[in-house]
């Protein structure tokens, strides 16, 4: 994966970084932020980050937070927020992480509050009783996604603190999709309904 040296001469602005012209970039970077600084990259996302953030609940070092995060990234959310313990696995992120803003928050009552100051509706996704489709009930713009953990869901704390809660529909005999791919269906429902799509 990747490209390797710059062909010379190099260009000459100050976002590339010297070692990557160099060496080649073997990062999992669109083609654009080829050869540039993480920083200057973290930067450039930051003038143009989405209205919605991501949040999910770590309790047991689940490897799909990873998967989380990394979906996060590419539909630029504006922040990723961990609930709970403050570790956190790593390893689906494929260190997409380092591109995102990531806060920590010890309990969902912190993540409450923290919502409510910043002007977010805080939005639980989960198929719990009470919940209402996503299909048919849209995000609204400026909100955070509140995912349970795989296996258990949405612990009471959590479900309490939000100030709704959409379910994806189903139509088979399981009782739940995994949580990585309801992040990723449930970021791009955002996406459908605000984001300016390039054609
Ligand atoms: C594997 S589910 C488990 C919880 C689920 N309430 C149950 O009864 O089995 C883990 C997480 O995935 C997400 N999830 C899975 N299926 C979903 C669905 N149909 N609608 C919304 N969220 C879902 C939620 O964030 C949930 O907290």
């Amino acid at each position: 994966m990747g490209v390797g040296p710059h062909p010379l001469p190099w260009p000459e602005d100050s976002r590339y970084d010297p070692e990557l012209l160099e060496a080649g970039d073997r990062r999992n970077v669109v083609d654009r932020y080829r050869y540039w600084l993480m920083a200057e990259i973290v930067a450039d996302l930051d003038t143009r980050r989405h209205g919605f953030h991501v949040a999910i609940e770590n309790f047991q070092h689940d490897f799909n937070i990873g998967s989380v995060v990394r979906t996060a990234n590419a539909f630029l959310a504006a922040e990723v927020h961990i609930v709970g313990r403050k570790r956190w696995n790593r390893r689906g992120a494929m260190v997409t992480d380092r591109y995102q803003h990531i806060r920590h928050h010890e309990d969902a009552q912190h993540l409450k509050a923290w919502t409510a100051t910043n002007d977010l509706v805080l939005v639980g996704i989960d198929n719990l009783p009470g919940s209402v489709p996503i299909e048919t009930n849209p995000l609204p713009e400026n909100c955070v996604l509140l995912f349970g953990q795989e296996g258990v869901g949405l612990t009471p704390e959590a479900h309490a603190a939000c100030d709704r809660v959409l379910s994806i529909a189903q139509f088979g005999s399981t009782r739940s999709i995994n949580v990585g791919a309801a992040a990723a269906i449930a970021m791009h429902s955002w996406i459908g309904t605000y984001a300016r799509i390039p054609e």
